[in-house]
């Protein structure tokens, strides 16, 4: 029971906390960015990096240690969606992630006015993959009462 409440209050706290680095990072977004702005740019991601692990491992604590048995999710049509909509937030992460690892290594030693530019389409994949954390808990809420 402690264990079980524990857990969803990490995997809650996981989400919110993606979420808001995502949110973040996307109104600091800017296709000309100097250092610092690159700087803060990487730091959400490996924030947003950070509690996506936290809530697929408070997840799969759901799944296969606290809470319902296993069976229930093995048969649920709204997790196997849930979960595939996880992987496809990940999966588009990946690239945005790698471009501000890039420019990040990239502008570390430049000086504190240089501009780089940065791939404009980051935004897009940002506002998918917002769109995206913001139907999970839907399919969340109704695959647990499924
Ligand atoms: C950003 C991604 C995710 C969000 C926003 C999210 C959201 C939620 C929410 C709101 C609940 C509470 C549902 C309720 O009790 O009404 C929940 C429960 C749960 N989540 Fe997630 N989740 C996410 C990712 C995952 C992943 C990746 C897994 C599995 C690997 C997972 C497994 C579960 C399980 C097993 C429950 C318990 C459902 C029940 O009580 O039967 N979640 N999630």
């Amino acid at each position: 029971m402690m264990a079980e409440a524990l857990v969803t209050y990490l995997h809650y706290l996981g989400f919110m906390v993606l979420f808001a680095a995502l949110v973040a990072q996307h109104l600091l977004f800017v296709t000309e960015a100097n250092p610092q702005q690159i700087k803060r740019l990487f730091i959400l991601d490996g924030m947003y990096g950070g509690a996506a692990i936290l809530v697929l491992l408070t997840g799969l604590g759901k799944v296969f240690w606290v809470g319902k048995p296993a069976i229930f999710y093995a048969q649920n049509g709204l997790f196997h969606a849930k979960v595939t909509l996880f992987v496809i937030v990940a999966l588009l992460s990946i690239w945005p992630t790698l471009v501000f690892f890039k420019a990040r290594r990239r502008s570390a030693n430049l000086p504190p006015d240089t501009l780089m530019p940065l791939p404009a389409k980051i935004r897009l994949v940002q506002r998918i993959e917002l769109l995206a954390v913001v139907l999970l808990p839907l399919l969340a809420v109704f695959m647990a009462r499924a």
